[in-house]
């Protein structure tokens, strides 16, 4: 006789998401900061940290306050707003660094304005940014290298973003083990996808920077998991329109879908369950010195099973790669800071009640940075 089903029910802390994309200000078609945060709450994240290729990117103090404004109205999740790195912000950066979560580099193909060129930008951001504080990169391949190269160079230690493929978490391992001031997260597409999928995906649903990665990058990614200080979503939403159009933007969602993509891979005993806190919420919670949340904790069925589906999703993008992708485990409720923030597929925190984990910015506007 089958046994009962059991209801286990796991206690998660309020997980960090460092690399999500809340398309606010200029693109809210895609998602904003009320959508976003829902999302980030439904898929067990408490904090998001938000990137800045926004329309205008987010490179000066003026857009960088007017954008925490806006998250600060509409946000039901706490949150911090990433700084993006530009030819002529070097000098200016460092005196409103405090205030945003970490300085970005984008020097590799992606979406949106930012990416810098020329090494000698990169290496004036990394001498110029105060070490204390986040620097994150957008690097592929050759480039990941010369990053690690000036992270060595400077001493300033560097955050790999969504790193996939085999010959950059192999270089990692190695830069690490020299003792070079890096750190790298993976998304859950690069360890679930391949480009494999591409076919039954789309070709243009199925763009994405960095490409979707062969099936012996992912083994890769699997077998240096202990090299992966944090997982993150990289969710980079886009509408199908815009997908399904001759000109596809790259980029996924993700927040809705990584928590239960990797308590699926705990399930298959493909990681453990303290892999998935160690890199959502404790390395993270170091990497980008984010303060505590009391009273806060995310409740997961393990044994709920079911097939992920774009519809009813809390993103206003539309879709998913995983569409139909069988997983199991499910956000079942979310507190935060003592309140219960998300419930029984609902969403109950109220735009607004998220804070910015640089508690700087909640001086009145004008009153705290520099102009
Ligand atoms: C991101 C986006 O759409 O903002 N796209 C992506 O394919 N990852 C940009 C980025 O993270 O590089
Ligand atoms: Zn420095
Ligand atoms: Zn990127
Ligand atoms: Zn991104």
């Amino acid at each position: 006789m089958p046994a009962a089903k059991t209801m286990k029910p796991l206690t998660l802390p309020g997980l960090i998401d460092p690399h999500v994309h809340m398309r606010e200000p200029g693109a809210t078609h895609k998602e904003d900061w009320d959508s976003g945060t829902a999302a980030a709450l439904a898929g067990g994240f408490t904090t998001i940290l938000a990137m800045p290729n926004t329309a205008p990117p987010v490179t000066s103090a003026e857009t960088l306050q007017s954008t925490l404004k806006l998250a600060g109205s509409k946000a039901r999740c706490d949150f911090g707003q990433y700084l993006g790195a530009g030819v002529d912000n070097t000098t200016s950066a460092p005196a409103i660094a405090p205030f945003s979560t970490g300085l970005k580099m984008y020097l590799d193909q992606t979406y949106g304005p930012l990416r810098l060129d020329d090494m000698t930008d990169w290496l004036a951001h990394l001498q110029a940014w105060p070490h204390g504080l986040p620097l994150c990169a957008h690097c592929e391949g050759k480039t990941l290298a010369a990053v690690i190269l000036l992270a060595d160079l400077t001493r300033h230690p560097v955050h790999l973003c969504h790193v996939s493929r085999r010959e950059e978490i192999l270089l990692i391992r190695k830069a690490k083990e020299q003792g070079i001031p890096v750190t790298c997260e993976v998304t859950p597409h690069h360890l679930f996808l391949s480009e494999d999928d591409i076919p039954a995906i789309g070709s243009g649903r199925s763009e994405v920077r960095p490409r979707l990665a062969n099936r012996r990058d992912i083994q890769a990614l699997w077998d240096n998991l202990d090299v992966i200080d944090c997982f993150a979503s990289d969710h980079a939403p886009h509408t199908l329109a815009e997908k399904d159009s001759p000109t596809p933007p790259p980029g996924f969602p993700g927040l809705e879908t990584s928590l239960p993509l990797l308590l699926t891979a705990a399930a298959e005993k493909r990681l453990t369950i303290d892999d998935i806190i160690l890199r959502c919420y404790t390395n993270p919670a170091r990497i980008f010195r984010l303060p505590e949340q009391p009273d806060t904790r995310v409740e997961v069925d393990l044994d709920a099973r079911y097939a992920i589906r774009a519809a009813g999703a809390f993103t206003r993008c539309g879709w998913t790669p995983f569409e139909g992708m069988p997983v199991q485990g499910r956000v079942m409720r979310v507190t935060l800071r003592g309140q219960t923030a998300f419930e029984d597929g609902k969403v109950l925190a109220q735009p607004g009640s998220g804070r910015n984990v640089r508690p700087e910015m909640t001086t009145p506007p004008g009153a705290a940075l520099p102009d």
